[in-house]
């Protein structure tokens, strides 16, 4: 695996969401971060079937920009009663129908209604995970990937107004509160090498990324 040599770094996200995790899980290693939304970079359009090829197009695009190293996310939500969905398109799902952004809401309420259709009612037919796959790309276009996933159950109604995209529906695996129910930090569990495991997908990912941040 390539080790890390800089400590400069880009994000490639426009997700304000994402990117304030991103920050929060980068903060402890001391890095200089921007954001490709910050520096008003276009974005890639994702194509691809996988988290790992939509997580490559991100960093791609941003580190053949700016010649720095780049770090993206994708990720999403799967469904098991619904065969992953909406796992790769877990952001199409919420654009709306006049094109005029997205609405988390109408996208909760998608996932929601498709699990009525199957008749999915108790918790053990409404399982799930969110994937988050990290990609660390090198303006040379080589490529590191990390993945995290937190597996868990679909609620309904939503609960809680923190977090973002459908935190409120999430209940991870093992707790009573659902991610839109905890801070940051919670939501998180980021131990920093310490033997807890991380409780988010992108905290678990992060987890992953650290030993080649750290050594
Ligand atoms: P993409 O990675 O840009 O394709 O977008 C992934 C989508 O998954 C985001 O827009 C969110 O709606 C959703 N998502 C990813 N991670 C989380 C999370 O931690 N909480 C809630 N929604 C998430």
């Amino acid at each position: 695996m390539r080790k890390l040599e800089t400590k400069e770094i880009i994000l490639a996200t426009h997700n304000e969401g994402k990117l304030r995790e991103m920050r929060q899980l980068m903060e402890p290693f001391g890095f200089k971060i921007t954001s490709a939304g910050e520096r008003r970079l276009p974005e890639p359009a994702e194509e691809g079937t996988t988290f790992e090829e939509n997580a490559y197009t991100k960093a791609w695009a941003a580190a053949k920009t700016t010649n720095m190293v780049a770090l993206s996310d994708d990720s999403g939500l799967s469904v098991d009663a619904l065969g992953g969905a909406p796992g790769v398109y877990t952001a199409d799902w919420a654009e709306k129908e006049d094109g005029s952004g997205r609405d988390f809401q109408m996208a909760m309420q998608k996932v929601e209604t498709a699990l009525a259709e199957k008749g999915a009612v108790d918790p053990a037919q409404r399982k799930g995970a969110f994937n988050a796959v990290l990609c660390l790309c090198w303006p040379d276009g080589h490529a590191e990937y990390f993945k995290g996933v937190a597996p868990g159950t679909l609620v309904w109604p939503p609960r809680g107004g923190d977090g973002f995209g459908y935190d409120p529906v999430f209940l991870p695996d093992g707790h009573e509160r659902t991610f839109g129910e905890m801070t940051a930090d919670e939501k998180h569990s980021w131990t920093m090498g310490q033997a807890t495991e991380p409780l988010s997908h992108r905290a678990r990912a992060f987890a992953k990324l650290a030993t080649v941040l750290l050594h």
